[in-house]
């Protein structure tokens, strides 16, 4: 039996989606694909659409997981130019597939949600917005939200990095008009970041100073050129595509033993750690600088980045690791806990993003006026990180505990729209003007997941963005990719309960 795509009446509810990254990009084309719906309307905060793809810019921007797992599932891109896709390259596909939907007209650009508010007497959302082109402000009325702000948007960058005087910027928001050509350049932070932009600038400038505070997992990246015949294949041969697509998603959902610190998966691990160290080893022959590389906590306890060209990159002559603490900036000299001092000409921030507080304060007022963020704090109570109990009718994507370490997050993104689509047809078909999860639902799956993170490297002895300051893994998901689309294949009505419309009566579903 097919999905309700209409109330009784005849009538659909009206949707606002929050932002046009790959997140509410899948909402929209999702609604209209699986539920004929075209009231939606989304907002976006930039001139462009894209999100992660159109904000990071900077020199060796790419994808990290294989371009072919990194697409939509229901839209294939038989043109990936290389295995490991650029970040113009990923922002190309978004724009055609947004295209192909019809996206844009939908869209409101440098248009930011300010504040959204559950107005239980509506059973409707109040979102409050304000475009920053025209300064105009307005409100929209939505009986569904989705939220698809991103997890990796808002840049961090550290206090002491304010008493910098020359120019500096973060990745993030990289500063294309300032030439690196023989200048000495410091980039601090080696996260996946970092390990892009090393290499894409080390042959530009005269002197590169990388202060690494803790080393990085890294495993060989070989990103070669989809050749013709590939295309070919790919386009013109049934199955080719879809065979290899497959390949890859259970290739990268095979490695997730590798994170679990259950006994009978140390052999996985060591092998993985081994191949690791081997390779730091044959590619970095200076014992003092391998020294320096080497982490000093489990594998996968944060993220494994892919690069083949990182290494032999910090061990050119024009450029120094520095591993000890910065404890002054000022001017433009950067100043070590070893009493060394750097004088550069530019600062690059690779020092990551806010994770843990996204949800400004103020941003989200749930059921009985609750900011949810201070309901949350930084502990997200949520239903398969797609709802909660405090927010009726809103989904997130990408939510808390969807993250991965192993495999693609379109995967998760679009297992997260699916369900949410089941969930608006089901408020269709028994007429209900809103549904949430149940609290009880809401604990289960957070207990869950804390109770199940025991048994991973993410909640081992070491500092990630996936923990909140606590050291609770509230970004990621716990097991593979394919572990999560079981769970949700269904809708699961026990879970929630609703409200009908007529009589604004709560039920149980
Ligand atoms: C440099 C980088 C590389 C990455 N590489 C990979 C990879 O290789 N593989 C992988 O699986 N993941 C990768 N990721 C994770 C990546 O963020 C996700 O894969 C994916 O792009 C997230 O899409 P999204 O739509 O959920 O969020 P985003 O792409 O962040 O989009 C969120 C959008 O919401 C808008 N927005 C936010 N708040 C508001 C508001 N209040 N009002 C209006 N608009 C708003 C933003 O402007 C933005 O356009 C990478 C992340 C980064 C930073
Ligand atoms: N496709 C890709 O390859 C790709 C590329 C970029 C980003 N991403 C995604 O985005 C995530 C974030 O990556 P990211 O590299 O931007 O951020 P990140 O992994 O959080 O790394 C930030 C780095 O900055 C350092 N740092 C932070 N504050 C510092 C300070 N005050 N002084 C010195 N160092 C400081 C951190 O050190 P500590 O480690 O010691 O805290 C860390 O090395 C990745 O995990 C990945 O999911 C993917």
């Amino acid at each position: 039996m097919g999905l309700t795509k209409t109330y009784k009446d005849g009538t659909t509810p009206t949707v606002c989606i929050i932002g046009a990254g790959f997140s509410g990009m899948c909402a929209a084309i999702r609604l209209q694909t699986q539920l004929n719906l075209d009231t939606y309307t989304i907002f976006e905060l930039e001139p462009e659409l894209g999100g992660t793809w159109w904000s990071n810019t900077y020199p060796g921007c790419a994808c990290d997981v294989k371009s072919i797992n990194y697409q939509f599932s229901f839209e294939p891109n038989y043109e990936w130019s290389k295995t490991y896709a650029g970040q113009q390259e990923i922002l190309e596909y978004q724009r055609r597939v947004a295209k192909k939907y019809n996206l844009y007209e939908k869209i409101r650009f440098r248009t930011e949600i300010t504040h959204a508010e559950w107005r239980e007497e509506l059973q409707q959302w109040v979102l409050d917005w304000t475009n920053w082109n025209t300064g105009e402000t307005g409100q929209m009325f939505a009986d569904i939200v989705f939220s698809g702000m991103g997890p990796l948007r808002i840049p961090q960058i550290p206090k002491q990095f304010d008493a910098f005087e020359g120019p500096k910027w973060h990745t993030a928001q990289w500063n294309h008009d300032y030439d690196l050509t023989n200048k000495r350049i410091a980039v601090v932070g080696s996260g996946a970041s970092a390990i892009q932009v090393v290499p894409a600038i080390v042959d530009k400038v005269k002197k590169l100073e990388f202060y690494q505070r803790s080393a990085t997992y890294i495993v060989p990246r070989r990103n070669t050129n989809n050749s013709a015949l590939w295309k070919f294949l790919f386009k013109y041969v049934p199955f080719v595509h879809l065979l290899y697509y497959k390949l890859t998603y259970w290739a990268s959902e095979s490695t997730i033993r590798a994170f679990s610190t259950k006994w009978q998966h140390t052999p996985t691990r060591r092998i993985a750690m081994f191949l690791a160290w081997s390779y730091r080893f044959w590619q970095i022959r200076d014992k003092e600088l391998r020294k320096k590389l080497t982490p000093n906590y489990i594998l996968g306890c944060r993220r494994i980045v892919v690069s083949s060209d990182y290494f032999p990159a910090l061990a050119k002559k024009n450029v120094s690791v520095h591993t000890a603490r910065i404890t002054d900036v000022k001017g433009t000299t950067l100043t070590l806990s070893d009493g060394s001092q750097q004088e550069v000409d530019a600062l690059v921030l690779a020092t990551g993003f806010h994770t843990q507080d996204i949800l400004s304060e103020g941003l989200l007022t749930g059921k009985n006026g609750h900011d949810i963020m201070k309901v949350w704090g930084q502990d997200p109570k949520t239903y398969y990180g797609i709802t909660s109990a405090e927010t009726p009718n809103m989904f997130f994507l990408l939510g808390p505990n969807t993250g991965l370490g192993h495999n693609s997050v379109l995967f998760m993104i679009e297992t997260s729209c699916e369900y949410a689509i089941m969930a608006i047809a089901h408020m269709m078909e028994k007429d209900l003007s809103s549904i949430q999860a149940t609290p009880k639902a809401c604990k289960d799956f957070v207990d869950e997941v804390e109770e199940k993170m025991k048994g991973m490297v993410w909640s081992s002895d070491c500092k990630s963005w996936y923990q909140n300051e606590q050291g609770k893994v509230t970004a990621l998901w716990w097991s593979t990719c394919t572990h999560y689309w079981w769970r949700l294949r269904k809708f699961r009505h026990q879970h929630f309960v609703g409200i009908q419309r007529s009589t604004s009566r709560t039920y149980a579903l």
